[in-house]
């Protein structure tokens, strides 16, 4: 009879065994043959609580399993079973421990890796397929032989199944495992593995000790050389793994050798770690709370300008306005670039008050980016104060103030917020790692970014953000230089840092053998977390800063960020409240830039600086002369003509079908402009039609403050608006009734923007 049985699909097929496995499943609760789950006695060894012992315990904490951790503390002799031999220590652990337990021989007893295993099914389970295995004792199998290739031979053949003994998972009776430990005299260094090979390729010791393995993964799934047969399987409120090789649901999942990535993938949902029922059933589990008036903990933020980056100014805001005591924070800024130098030394001057210490590393260091990583982590390293470090580049816009306090109130030793490019699948994490080491797409990547799927992820690689405990620093990641890797990227370097701790001993691709089962403890998780809305990232692609004030420009790469910085914030309203003023016959008032618009474009063309002078001959024109000339420097002039149009259809043309009610305009405009009226130049316009459909005019200063005088008079209305307001806009008809002229300057300078649209 073939045990295991878990599949509905297999039923089907065999229906003669239907009835058999049926009946067993069925008798689960009373069968008094089955081994009660009290004489189950699991053991693991870890010498140190690493996050993937912990995630073992999490596992094991949610089927009630009861876990017997050997060796917790104590010194790792086991060798660096990475790329040698070793793992003896495991075997010496075990059968001292199974001394104490002499007189109970009625135990089962597991003894399985924990760093990097998940339980997929709980403590009933697992007995009821040790039972219908039917031997005494059964050992996890892979399609790998490992160490001693040239055992091979020496292997009983299987029709079916993995062949190779893998000792990360043993199950068997107590006295029958204690006559196999018992043998163990080597070191603890030796091979662990292959002293349990050599006892099961003996056939007389086989078939004595009566041992078998568990070839079809019914119990153990190792994952290296098995990682294509492994699916996630969802059922109610759970997740687990299917092997769909043989169709068999295994209670304990391994990820050994170079598997770890994919180990980790199946961690964040099994068994109950993410569900589409429940959610994230393990968010908040071990999280802190900084609730008011608790002490908050140390912070080093590192911001890292490493190349030209638009919206830094309001960058710096953002941090100014993180919710965080100020003085719980340093700030390292390494900025490497000169044009930037003038938006530092702007926050400096806001921030130097507020912030416990500030420290600025400028261009003229020319320190490397990997160089730059590093000095700001070392802050943080070699501050036994330093609680946090928080790694914060400059193309990051956190639009969460909470995101600090919401990281460190996660509690994981590396995580990070997810950000993403705006209306892209681009973010700061990869859920998956191609074989080179680079960016594959995970199955769950799409999900994780649009948030379909919430929670807190374990994730390969991460940039832009994220916080690290120094406590981390100062252990785990204790050796200094991480973003200096081959010439990797820093980042991807300080990921795979985080995630192989013994990397400069790896050769660069691994192959599978030389990578083995046990690894002593190194690997910390990274997450990534998207339980709250944090912010995104800016494209730094086409940033030009040949002009005066450059985020001005960016109105096709960074849309978002334009739209926050220079449209006036009540300006949606256009569409959703009554707020266009209509002050002449067809002359609409709305509001449209911000004051950061206004003055940027004053000070762009001022920067610029050549005023045409107001004269009827006009070179910049078809034609080359202009009846009613202003003194202005066209768009064109200052290389925004693309930008401006653009901006025109975005925010003009949804206006003009508002208040113009069935005309389409196509936003089309030759004559794009900012005028300046001042008493000793041009100070009025006389009466004149507009070469457009329509016309708007922008007041770009304000009345009073910056300028007497101006206005607008439409003559054949008699209706004149004398007080203009800054930021907002006129849209009126060109040509034939809205004769119109400009007010005279009395005194100061007025600015306005026109657009002659649809000619
Ligand atoms: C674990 O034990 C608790 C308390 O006895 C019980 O409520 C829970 O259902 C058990 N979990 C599983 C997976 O059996
Ligand atoms: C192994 O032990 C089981 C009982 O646990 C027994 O039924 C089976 O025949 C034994 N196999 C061998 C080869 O001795
Ligand atoms: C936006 O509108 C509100 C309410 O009408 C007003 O109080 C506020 O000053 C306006 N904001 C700006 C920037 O004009
Ligand atoms: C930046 O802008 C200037 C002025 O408009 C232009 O001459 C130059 O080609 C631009 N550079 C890039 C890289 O786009
Ligand atoms: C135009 O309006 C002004 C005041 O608003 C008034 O004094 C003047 O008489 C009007 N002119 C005509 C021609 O109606
Ligand atoms: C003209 O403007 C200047 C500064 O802008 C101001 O000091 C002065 O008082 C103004 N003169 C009049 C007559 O308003």
């Amino acid at each position: 009879m073939p045990w295991g049985c878990e599949q509905a699909s297999l039923f089907l097929l065999l229906t003669a065994h239907l009835l058999v496995c049926f009946h067993s499943i069925k008798a689960t609760e009373t069968d008094p043959s089955l081994i009660p789950t009290d004489k189950l006695l699991v053991l693991t060894v870890a010498t140190q609580e690493t996050d993937g012992f912990h995630r073992f315990m999490q596992s094991a904490k949610y089927f009630n399993y009861t876990i017997k951790v050997l060796g917790k503390g104590i010194q790792w002799k086991g060798g660096d079973v990475a790329n040698t031999i070793g793992g003896g220590q495991k075997v010496r652990l075990l059968k001292e421990a199974l001394e104490s337990f002499a007189d109970q021989d009625d135990l089962v007893v597991m003894f399985t890796d924990s760093y990097d295993v998940i339980f997929a099914g709980g403590p009933e389970e697992l007995l009821k397929k040790f039972q219908h295995a039917n031997h005494k004792v059964v050992f996890a199998s892979e399609a790998l032989i490992w160490p001693d290739k040239r055992l091979a031979d020496k292997y009983p053949v299987v029709r079916s199944g993995k062949r190779f003994l893998n000792s990360g998972g043993i199950i068997g009776y107590m006295p029958y495992i204690r006559q196999i430990v018992q043998q163990w005299n080597l070191q603890d260094n030796d091979d662990d593995q292959l002293f349990y090979t050599k006892i099961y390729i003996d056939q007389l010791q086989r078939e004595r000790i009566n041992i078998t393995l568990d070839h079809m993964s019914r119990i153990f799934q190792n994952l290296n050389g098995a990682v294509d047969e492994v699916v996630l399987k969802f059922e109610t409120g759970r997740a687990r793994a299917r092997n769909i090789q043989y169709d068999t649901l295994p209670v304990l999942i391994h990820g050994n050798g170079p598997t770890k990535i994919q180990l980790n993938y199946f961690g964040n949902y099994i068994p109950n770690a993410w569900t589409p029922e429940t959610g994230c059933g393990v968010c908040d589990l071990d999280v802190t709370d900084l609730s008011a008036g608790s002490d908050y903990p140390k912070v080093t933020v590192g911001v890292f300008i490493e190349q030209p980056t638009p919206f830094l100014p309001e960058f710096f805001n953002r941090l100014l306005a993180l919710e965080y005591p100020k003085d719980k924070m340093y700030i390292f800024i390494h900025n490497s670039e000169v044009y930037h130098e003038k938006h530092i030394q702007k926050f400096w001057e806001q921030a130097k008050s507020l912030i416990r210490k500030l420290k600025v590393v400028g261009p003229e260091e020319i320190l490397s980016q990997a160089e730059a990583r590093n000095m700001g982590m070392d802050i943080c390293r070699q501050d036994e104060e330093c609680d946090y470090y928080f790694s914060l580049d400059a193309d990051v816009v956190l639009t969460n103030p909470k995101t600090l306090k919401t990281l460190i109130e996660q509690n994981r030793k590396i995580i990070a917020p997810l950000v993403t490019r705006h209306g892209k699948l681009w973010s700061n994490f990869w859920g998956a790692l191609s074989p080179d080491g680079y960016y594959a797409r995970s199955e769950d990547y799409v999900d994780v970014v649009q948030g379909n799927r919430v929670g807190v992820w374990n994730i390969p690689y991460m940039a832009n953000v994220y916080l690290i405990k120094g406590q981390t620093l100062r252990s785990e990641l204790k050796e200094r230089n991480y973003f200096n890797l081959d010439k990797r990227d820093p980042d991807m370097a300080l990921c795979r840092n985080a995630r192989e701790m013994n990397l400069q001993r790896e050769k660069d691709s691994p192959s599978a053998d030389t990578f083995h089962m046990f690894r002593p403890p190194k690997g910390v998780f990274m997450y990534i977390t998207n339980r709250h809305e944090f912010g995104r990232l800016l494209s730094t692609a086409n940033y030009n800063t040949t002009h005066y004030n450059n985020d001005l420009w960016q109105i096709f790469e960074n849309p978002v960020d334009w739209r926050e910085k220079y449209i006036d914030v009540n300006y949606s309203k256009i569409f959703t409240e009554n707020i266009v003023e209509q002050p002449c016959t067809d002359v609409f008032w709305f509001p449209l830039f911000s004051e950061k618009a206004c003055d940027e474009i004053v000070e762009e063309m001022e920067h610029f600086g050549e005023w045409s002078g107001g004269k009827h001959n006009d070179m910049r024109i078809s034609g080359g002369y202009e009846n009613v000339p202003t003194d202005d420097i066209h768009m064109r002039q200052i290389g925004m003509e693309f930008e401006w149009l653009h901006f025109i259809r975005e925010y003009i043309a949804p206006i003009t079908l508002k208040v113009f009610a069935g005309y389409y305009t196509k936003g089309h405009a030759l004559l794009n402009f900012v005028v300046k009226y001042t008493p000793d130049r041009q100070y009025y316009l006389r009466p004149h039609h507009d070469a457009s459909t329509f016309t708007i005019n922008i007041a770009l200063n304000k009345k009073d403050v910056d300028f007497q005088g101006g206005g607008c008079k439409f003559v054949r209305y008699n209706c004149s608006i004398e007080s203009p307001r800054k930021g907002w806009s006129f849209m009126h008809p060109g040509r034939l009734t809205h004769l119109h002229e400009g007010l005279p300057v009395t005194n100061g300078t007025r600015y306005i923007a026109v657009s002659f649209i649809d000619p």
